[in-house]
């Protein structure tokens, strides 16, 4: 069976649910390179992505702004700790300077949950084999993506990538269909 990594969204009011981000929702304070936002009040600021989540039969459980460095894609690839498998993300600012890698999950030999020095919880994998990448894409449009395959962000430059990344109480697979 063939794994599903991620599709480009067509979502028609994409440009004004980010200008919605962009002029109602504040982020500073970021933990582990993730900024969490509280749902009813993000919902209340952005009623483009209330529409479309209510056209798309989708239910929102999270909502986050990512932050991506240099430092931070250091290491090895990793899948999400979330329950659910897929995540929905829109690009803010840098991400051209940045591209997101799939590996075989054939190649997972085992996965192992591990403690950041911080306390962070994560899901560590050892590969059989060295990794081998399936898939990749740079993040200039709504991807929905399966963070349940193995995967890494690569970002090389020296400012910084932020991204919107939603997720679902229930997978949106009506979506990938
Ligand atoms: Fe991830």
């Amino acid at each position: 069976m063939d794994t599903f990594c991620y599709k480009e969204l067509s979502i028609s009011n994409y440009q004004t649910i980010v200008s919605e981000f962009e002029n109602n929702i504040s982020y500073t304070s970021f933990e582990n390179n993730f900024a969490y936002l509280d749902i009813k009040s993000t919902l209340e600021k952005t009623p483009s992505l209330n529409k479309w989540l209510a056209d798309n039969r989708c239910v929102l459980s999270k909502a986050a702004i990512i932050v991506s460095t240099i430092r931070s894609s250091i290491g090895a690839p990793h899948i999400d700790s979330q329950v659910n498998s897929l995540a929905l993300n829109f690009p803010l600012s840098n991400c051209e300077y940045s591209y997101t890698a799939f590996y075989d999950p054939a190649d997972i030999d085992r996965i192992i949950d591990e403690e950041k020095p911080n306390g962070v919880l994560y899901k560590k994998i050892i590969f059989k084999t060295a990794p081998r990448e399936i898939s990749r894409y740079v993040l200039d449009r709504p991807i929905l993506l399966n963070t349940h395959v193995p995967h890494k962000i690569f970002h090389g430059h020296e400012k910084s990538r932020y991204a919107i990344s939603f997720r679902f109480v229930d997978d949106p697979w009506h979506l990938v269909a």
